[in-house]
This record gives C-alpha cells, sequence and structure tokens, in this order.
C-alpha cells in the first residue's frame, strides 16, 4: 500500500486519477478532493490526517486559508496559551529562537505527511496544531470532539496577492515567475491551494455561528486594527482570559510585541533558516500590512473580486 519512493499510498495515486485536476501555481498539479483543491503531497496528508487524527477535547486547532495570517496565529496563540512557563525568563521564550510553524505544527503538511502517522501521545495538553484544511475535510474526530477551533481569515485581495508572491518565491528558477494575470484567473475560479477562497472563509464562518463555543472567527484586519481587543478575545475563548495582575503587568502588550512582524521576521531564525521542507522562514515574512493589495492589482481585478466576494457572500451575513 505504502511507496518508499515518494511517500504515497496507492490508494492516493488511484484517488487523483479520478479526481479534476489543473495546473498548480508552483510546480505541481492541483487536484480538487471534496471541492477543495491540493497538490498530490498535501492530498496524501489530508487522507492520512483523515484517517489516523484523533482529536482530543482539550486540543486547540488553529485554521486559516494560506497567506492569512497564520504564522502571527500560530505565535500569538503559542504565547498566549503558554504565557505562564516564560514569565520569569522571557529571554528563554521558544518564539525567539524557534519558527512558529514549528511550534505550532501543521496537520497534513508536516505530522501527517507522506502518509507517516505521528506519536502525539507524548504532547502536554493543550496540544497546539493548525491545518489550512476545509470544514468539510475535517477528520471526524475534530468534529466530534469538543475541542476548540480558531479561524483566521484576510480579505481576499490581499490574500491573493500575498500567496502570489509567496509561490513565486517557491517556484524552481528555471520556472520563472507566474505572471499576476494567471494566477489571478485561477484564484477567481477557485483554482488555488485549498480554494476556492470563499468556500473555505465560508465554511468556518457558518461553523462559528452555529457552535460559537467551539469555532471562533477572526479577520485579520480587524486582528490589526484593534490586536488587544481580539488577544483578550482569543484569551477567553480558549479558557485562560488574562487576569488582573496579568492585565497590570501588560502581559498584552508583551505578547503582541513578541509576535509583532517586525520583532518575528528580524530574528535569525526567521531570517535564515528553513523549513525541513526546504521552503526559507522569510518566506513567511514579506509586509505584514493591510491594503497592499491596491499597490499590485488593476481597477478591474479589484472590482472582478470584489463581485465575486459580494456574489458568494451576499447572504452570509459575512463582510470581507
Ligand atoms: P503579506 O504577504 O501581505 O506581507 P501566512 O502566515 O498565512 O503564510 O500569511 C503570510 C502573511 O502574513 C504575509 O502577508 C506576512 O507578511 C504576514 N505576516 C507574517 N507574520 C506576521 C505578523 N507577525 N504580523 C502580521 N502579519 C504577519
Amino acid at each position: 500500500k505504502f511507496l518508499k519512493d515518494d511517500g504515497l499510498t496507492q490508494e492516493c495515486r488511484d484517488l487523483t486519477t479520478s479526481l479534476p485536476s489543473e495546473g498548480g501555481w508552483i510546480a505541481n498539479h492541483l487536484f480538487r478532493y471534496q471541492g477543495f483543491w491540493h497538490h498530490i503531497r498535501q492530498l496524501q496528508g489530508v487522507l492520512t490526517c483523515q484517517s489516523h487524527f484523533h482529536a482530543q477535547d482539550s486540543d486547540i486547532l488553529l485554521v486559516t486559508t494560506p497567506k492569512s495570517g497564520t504564522t502571527w496565529l500560530k505565535a500569538i496563540t503559542f504565547a498566549l496559551v503558554n504565557r505562564f512557563l516564560y514569565v520569569d525568563d522571557p529571554q528563554q521564550h521558544p518564539l525567539l529562537a524557534n519558527n512558529p510553524h514549528e511550534l505550532v505544527p501543521f496537520l497534513e503538511l508536516k505530522l501527517y505527511v507522506e502518509n507517516q502517522v505521528p506519536d502525539l501521545t507524548t504532547l502536554t495538553s493543550p496540544r497546539l496544531f493548525s491545518t489550512h484544511l476545509p470544514s468539510v475535510s475535517l477528520p471526524t474526530s475534530v468534529k466530534d470532539s469538543a475541542c476548540k477551533l480558531v479561524y483566521l481569515c484576510r480579505n481576499p485581495k490581499d490574500t491573493f496577492v500575498s500567496f502570489w508572491h509567496f509561490t513565486n518565491k517557491l517556484r524552481p528558477a528555471e520556472m520563472g515567475k507566474s505572471s499576476l494575470e494567471e494566477a489571478f484567473d485561477k484564484f477567481c475560479r477557485g483554482v488555488s491551494l485549498y480554494g476556492p477562497f470563499w468556500d473555505h472563509v465560508l465554511g468556518y464562518w457558518k461553523a462559528s455561528l452555529e457552535f460559537p463555543e467551539r469555532v471562533m472567527f477572526l479577520k485579520y484586519e480587524e486582528m490589526k486594527k484593534q490586536p488587544k481587543v481580539h488577544v483578550r478575545r482569543l484569551a477567553e475563548f480558549l479558557g485562560c482570559p488574562f487576569s488582573p495582575e496579568e492585565e497590570k503587568k501588560g502581559l498584552v502588550d508583551s505578547i503582541l510585541k513578541l509576535c509583532s512582524f517586525n520583532n518575528l521576521s528580524n530574528l535569525e531564525v526567521n531570517k535564515n533558516g528553513k523549513m525541513s521542507t526546504g521552503e526559507e522562514y522569510k518566506a513567511f515574512f514579506r509586509k505584514g500590512e493591510v491594503g497592499d493589495s491596491i499597490n499590485h492589482l488593476t481597477n478591474e481585478m479589484i472590482k472582478r473580486l470584489d463581485e465575486i466576494t459580494e456574489e458568494k457572500l451576499h447572504d452570509s451575513g459575512l463582510k470581507l
């Protein structure tokens, strides 16, 4: 069943023969599985994770579409949940020496990649994981348990531009850069990693309305505007609100400073480190601003994305 050469099972290979497929943004093809697009290695991770991941009630799962601020959310949540451990010795904080993606691993992109089934029994509670999986593809144990999900979304224009820059950094040099127009067309048609973007966001938006005690819905733009408000909300949602003493000590500010774009992007580990899969950590830090898409998209592109967003979200109550 398990073919050692590329980490793909026969089941995954067979499945791809029946799935719709399109050229991807980097080198590989994308396949549409359960309504969302994945490259084959990622698809293997999805299948393995769906079969083997057992959520515990105390787990915390951070969920995003790519380029919505995952790295920031990971850093903030890690710092929040573990704040009792490093309060006396902030110089020893793991975020100073480790990229947030190492501290909060992706299920399908790291832990269950290449059909590996990790031993998670040694992790202390609450276990912190992340995923880009759409809600329809979550392992059943996530749906059946009482674990908490934090979803962070970002406006589609900035998400698209961030994704275009990111994938261009990851493309092999001989391929050159992908054109903005070509990538834009794919994004609008929903053909992007874990796309369609709008369906991904809507799945979790609806879940957050239906199960507010289990699914928290955050927006990158609102976090940038009022970070303290949302970090406090997040702490409450996760069952670890800031005490009056912690507030007095300025802990909310300390966490935000530690996790700020400027601080994280200037750390040695994030300037020069790499993921085990080869991606440089610095690719996850570009500008970290709201509205940069205006510097890249034409008026026509902006109009088209706004129209799609309006059409997809109009009766949902969600504004992006
Ligand atoms: P830009 O490309 O617009 O700069 P992800 O973490 O989901 O891959 O998203 C990456 C985006 O988040 C990038 O956006 C990146 O610069 C931004 N980002 C990374 N770290 C951040 C931080 N600490 N605060 C705010 N934004 C951050």
